[in-house]
């Protein structure tokens, strides 16, 4: 289905409610875990559908190191997993994957798999599908900073020509548009440290479905709530509507 102008070029989603699914049917944490790989793989298949060209997915965040050892370490192994066995069909259907987020703290395992799958989708022009591991957006600003320091501290980069622009060129989605659309399930109204900077535009939409349950029925609610919304940035109602 082609786009229309009230979808998102970009949707962000907070995967949340994992732990909790499993807890109400009285399993370990990692069943949640495991059975959100299918609900990322039907999120994947409605935004292409839909006509959305980035969706950008938090798996594990900058702060989910401190969950217990065995929670990281089987969510670990669940990615390498998943990547294994989702790729093929997602590079059968022209998604062009990619990940963002501090991949020297993942294990050459992993970083094999991620490099591989990069490397697999890479010509494809479809959707563009991110998914954030060891992602935190101070991470990722302080990671920016970082690089805009270095050159201007060799003297490749006048600190005078330092604007919003080098700034999010420098950022994990690099020259990306920014999230239209924030999708967070599982009930809790935050941000816990996703996309700070590019999220700074974005609408955001929370619903109480746990990520595992979360369905074409739930995403297109919030497809829905978009389009409703009118996109001020900063002016008055009625400039947008003369600009109409
Ligand atoms: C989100 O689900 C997945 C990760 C953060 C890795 P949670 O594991 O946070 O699930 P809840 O919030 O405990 O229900
Ligand atoms: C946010 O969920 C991170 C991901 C979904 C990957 P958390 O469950 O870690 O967030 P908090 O701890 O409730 O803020
Ligand atoms: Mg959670």
């Amino acid at each position: 289905m082609a786009a229309d102008t009230n979808t998102p070029a970009h949707v962000a989603i907070i995967m949340d409610g994992n732990g909790r699914w499993a807890r109400r049917r009285a399993l370990p944490r990692h069943a949640g875990h495991r059975s959100g790989v299918g609900a990322v793989r039907r999120s994947v298949e409605l935004a292409a559908e839909r006509g959305v060209k980035y969706l950008t997915l938090f798996a594990f965040s900058s702060e989910n190191w401190s969950r217990p050892r065995d929670e990281v370490s089987k969510l670990m192994s669940l990615f390498v997993e998943a990547l294994q066995r989702e790729v093929d069909e997602l590079h059968r259907n022209n998604v062009r994957l990619e990940f963002i987020g501090a991949r020297k703290q993942l294990s050459p395992g992993l970083v094999e798999k991620i490099e591989a799958a990069e490397a697999h989708t890479a010509g494809n022009t479809g959707l563009r599908l991110l998914v954030a591991v060891a992602y935190g957006g101070r991470w990722d600003i302080v990671e920016a900073a970082r690089s805009i320091a270095a050159r201007a501290a060799d003297g490749t980069l006048p600190v005078d020509d330092i604007d919003a622009g080098t700034f999010a060129a420098e950022l994990q989605l690099g020259g990306l548009p920014d999230p239209d659309l924030l999708i967070r399930t599982g009930g809790e109204q935050r941000i816990s440290n996703f996309l700070l900077w590019n999220l700074a535009y974005a609408e955001l939409y929370f619903c109480d479905t746990l990520w595992p349950d979360f369905g074409d029925e739930d995403f297109d609610a919030a497809l829905a709530y978009f389009a409703q919304r009118q996109r001020r940035y900063g002016h008055t109602g009625e400039q947008i509507e003369a600009a109409g």
